[in-house]
C-alpha cells in the first residue's frame, strides 16, 4: 500500500485537521511528518469541538492507529495538556497513540530562545508561535537536539547539557527571562515520564511494516506550503519542510511509497505572524472575509491577516508537491459576496508572470480576475447536485487555472459539512 498525503497549499490553517478527519475511516493509520504544538488542528463534529497541536487529527474515527513521526518535534508538556484534556473528554490515547523514538525534543530553553531571538529582531520578527520550534529544530540540525528516544537512558546529563548551553546563550544576548525557566521546568519533566505511557517506537520500521502488510496510511501536514522552509516566504517561514518531501523525511518512507497528494486550501487566503502576503486585503472586504471566516489563530488567538485566494503561489504549491487532488475550504465563507476576486497572475516592475517568483516583496502587485458570486448559502447542501451554477462555474475556473481536480468542498467547520465530488470516478 501507499502513503497518501494531506497537506497545506498556503500560509497554514486551510482546514487540514477537519478533512484528515474526514478521511480516517479510509485509511489504518494517521500520522504527522512535521511541525509540532505550533499547529492548530480544529475539528468539530457532533456539537463537540477540539484542537490538535502535537496529536494527529486520526484519533477520533474508528480506533484508528495515530502515529507522531520522527519528523515532529514535541513539547512533552504541551503534550501532555493535550492529551489529558482528550483523555478528560473519553478520548483515552495511550493504547492508540504512538511516537517515534527520533522524534525531537522542544525543551523549556527553546522557548526562552524563541522569545529571546524574536524580541532580537524587532521590527523584523517572525511572528513566531512562540512555541520554541525554530530553536529545537536548530538543535536538531546542529547535531545536538534531544530525542525522545534519550528520555530511555542518561537523560539527565544530556538534558542538563543542553539547557546550560541554551542558558549561555540567553545570557551572551542578554534576554532576561526572570523566573520563566523554574516556572515550567518540573513539570515538564515530570511531563518526559508521562510519555512513556505511550508506545515508544522506531515508526520507520513500523510504518513500512504496514505498509508491507498492505494497512493504509495517511500522512497528516501541519503548517502549509508557503511556510515552508526552503520554498515558502523565506526568512517568514517555520522551521520545518511542510511540503511533501517533508513525509518522506519525516517518516522515513521512500518517495515511491507516496500514493495521492491531496492538497489543501481555503477558497481565499489568510496568514497569521510578520512576513508577504501580495493579495492582503486592508479594506473593508478583508474585516469581512474575517468575520465572517472566524479568521482568528487557533494556537495563539491572533487575528489572521485576510486576503483573496493567490492561484500563482498555487500553482507552485501545486508543482512542488505533485498535488494529485485539491480539496477547497471555506467557500460558505464567500456566499454572500456580490465579487469574488482571484489573483490570477503577478505585476512586477510592469511585468507580468504567472511564475513564482525568488521572492515575493513590496514590488509584486497582483492581477485579478473578477468572477460573480453565488449569493446562496450554501451550509447545508449534500449533494454538487445543489451547487448552484456561479459556484461550479467558480470550481471549473479554479481546476482550469491549476490543472488539478477539486475533489472535495467543504461547506463549514463540521465533519458534515463536507461534499466529496464524482464519488463514482474513484
Ligand atoms: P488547520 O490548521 O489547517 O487544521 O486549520 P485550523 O483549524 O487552524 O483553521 C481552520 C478553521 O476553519 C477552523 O476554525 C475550522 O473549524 C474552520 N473550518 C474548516 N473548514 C471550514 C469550512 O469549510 N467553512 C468554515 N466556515 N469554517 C471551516
Ligand atoms: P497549522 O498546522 C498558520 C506561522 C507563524 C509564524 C511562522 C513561524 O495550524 O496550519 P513558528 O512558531 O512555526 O516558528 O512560526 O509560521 N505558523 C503558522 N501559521 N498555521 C500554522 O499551523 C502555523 N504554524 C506556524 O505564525 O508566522
Ligand atoms: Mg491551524
Amino acid at each position: 500500500m501507499k502513503v497518501d498525503v494531506l497537506l497545506g497549499l498556503q500560509w497554514g490553517d486551510e482546514g487540514k485537521g477537519k478533512i484528515v478527519d474526514v478521511l480516517t475511516p479510509a485509511y489504518d493509520v494517521v500520522a504527522r511528518f512535521q511541525g509540532g504544538p505550533n499547529a492548530g488542528h480544529t475539528l468539530e463534529f457532533e456539537g463537540s469541538k477540539y484542537i490538535l497541536r502535537s496529536i494527529p487529527s486520526g484519533i477520533f474515527q474508528g480506533g484508528k492507529k495515530n502515529i507522531i513521526g520522527n519528523g515532529v518535534v514535541i513539547d512533552p508538556l504541551l503534550f501532555r495538556q493535550e492529551a489529558e484534556a482528550l483523555a478528560a473528554a473519553g478520548h483515552e490515547l495511550t493504547q492508540r497513540l504512538a511516537i517515534s523514538k527520533k522524534t525531537h525534543l522542544i525543551l523549556p530553553t527553546h522557548r526562552l530562545l524563541d522569545a529571546a531571538y524574536e524580541a532580537a529582531k524587532g521590527d523584523g520578527k517572525i511572528g513566531t508561535t512562540g512555541k520554541g520550534i525554530g530553536p529545537a529544530y536548530a538543535d536538531k540540525v546542529g547535531r545536538c537536539g534531544l530525542r525522545v528516544g534519550d528520555i530511555l537512558h542518561d537523560f539527565d546529563a544530556r538534558y542538563k547539557a543542553a539547557k546550560d548551553r541554551h542558558k549561555a546563550i540567553l545570557h551572551s544576548i542578554g534576554y532576561d527571562y526572570g523566573r520563566r525557566l523554574e516556572d515550567i521546568e518540573t513539570e515538564w519533566l515530570e511531563a518526559l515520564d508521562y510519555l512513556k505511557r505511550f508506545e515508544l517506537i522506531d515508526s520507520e520500521h513500523v510504518i513500512n511494516q504496514y505498509l508491507r502488510e498492505g494497512k493504509s496510511v495517511l500522512a497528516e501536514g501541519a503548517q502549509g506550503t508557503m511556510l515552508d522552509l526552503d520554498f515558502g516566504s523565506y526568512p517568514f517561514v517555520t522551521s520545518s519542510n511542510t511540503v511533501c518531501a517533508g513525509c518522506c523525511t519525516g517518516l522515513g518512507v521512500p518517495p515511491s511509497a507516496i500514493g495521492e497528494v491531496y492538497g489543501i486550501f481555503k477558497a481565499y487566503c489568510t496568514r497569521v505572524g510578520s512576513g508577504p502576503f501580495p493579495t492582503e486585503l486592508f479594506d473593508e472586504m478583508g474585516e469581512t472575509l474575517c468575520r465572517k471566516g472566524n479568521e482568528y489563530g487557533s494556537v495563539t488567538g491572533r487575528k489572521r491577516r485576510c486576503g483573496w485566494i493567490d492561484l500563482v503561489a498555487l500553482r507552485y504549491a501545486i508543482r512542488i508537491n505533485g498535488v494529485t487532488r485539491l480539496i477547497m475550504m471555506k467557500s460558505d465563507v464567500l456566499d454572500a459576496f456580490d465579487l469574488i476576486r482571484a489573483c490570477v497572475a503577478y505585476r512586477i516592475d510592469g511585468k507580468e508572470t504567472r511564475d513564482f517568483p525568488y521572492e515575493i516583496n513590496d514590488a509584486v502587485e497582483p492581477v485579478y480576475a473578477e468572477l460573480p458570486g453565488w449569493k446562496t448559502p450554501m451550509g447545508k447542501m449534500k449533494s454538487e447536485k445543489e451547487f448552484p451554477g456561479a459556484f461550479n462555474n467558480y470550481i471549473s475556473f479554479l481546476e482550469d487555472e491549476l490543472g488539478v481536480p477539486i475533489w472535495i468542498i467543504s461547506l463549514g467547520p463540521d465533519r458534515e459539512q463536507t461534499i466529496i465530488r464524482n464519488e463514482n470516478h474513484q
